[in-house]
């Protein structure tokens, strides 16, 4: 197992709004093995997101470091970036993020457009990841015609259509109930006992228990 699979070095992150410069991430160093399961915790503004939005590249540090299975990220281009985020990550969000007129099984073909594969085979992979998170019922299904749970095992099959190594879910229970958010933490724990990475924020303390390794974060560090 590799303990350096992502490996920051003093990240920082700096937000320049006109005069008013606001540093939310003070140079972090965290390192996260292969198959490791970590829950980010700490107060609202504290930068959870931040951080998770630049290990999953969908945003750059102002400074330091991040290594990528041993590949230096700063280093890629946006379309390489895109790749890298379309192959090797899978986002859950706090709001499910689908597309409200499609159904489900659309939404979650919707990663695999670029795979080269026919729409008949997109279709298939899609439809297994949904009958992974147990929604074979409902691939006709909009959005507004689920559940919530329902809705965010969607963006949890979308999330792993592609197979990513790397699942990052920034408060994936924030809008469900207790029962349901313990749904969605049992499939996200069978995924990484099947060896995905999982990277999760969350403000619940029986949610974070989920995983091996909690990281608090204050004021833009570690604590
Ligand atoms: N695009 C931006 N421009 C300016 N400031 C920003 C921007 N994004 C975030 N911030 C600021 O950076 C800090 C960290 O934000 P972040 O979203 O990482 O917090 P968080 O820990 O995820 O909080 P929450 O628990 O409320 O989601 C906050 O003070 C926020 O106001
Ligand atoms: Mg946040």
């Amino acid at each position: 197992m590799n303990p350096n699979f992502i490996k920051l070095s003093e990240i920082k992150k700096i937000y320049t709004m006109g005069e008013t410069v606001f540093s939310a991430l003070n140079g972090i160093s965290l390192s996260i093995a292969r198959g490791e399961f970590v829950a980010i915790m700490g107060a609202s503004g504290s930068g959870k997101s931040t951080l998770m939005n630049i290990i999953g590249c969908l945003d750059n540090p102002t400074a330091g470091t991040y290594l990528l299975d041993g590949e230096d990220v700063a280093k890629n281009n946006d379309k390489e970036l895109a790749q890298i985020r379309n192959k090797r990550i899978g986002f859950v969000f706090q709001s499910f993020n689908l597309l409200g007129k499609q159904s489900a099984l659309d939404n979650v073909m919707l990663p695999l457009l670029y795979s080269g594969l026919l729409r008949k085979n997109r279709g298939k992979i899609a439809s297994e990841a949904l009958e992974m998170v147990g929604l074979s019922t409902k691939l006709r299904n909009k959005p507004s015609e689920m559940s919530g749970g329902e809705r965010q095992r969607v963006a949890i099959a979308r999330a792993l259509v592609n197979n990513p190594e790397i699942i990052c879910a920034d408060e994936p229970t924030g809008n469900l109930d207790s029962q349901t958010s313990h749904e969605i933490m049992e499939i996200l724990l069978g995924l990484n006992k099947k060896g995905r990475t999982i990277i999760l924020v969350t403000h619940e303390a029986d949610i974070a228990g989920y995983a091996q390794r909690i990281i608090r974060m204050r004021d833009g560090g570690i604590v």
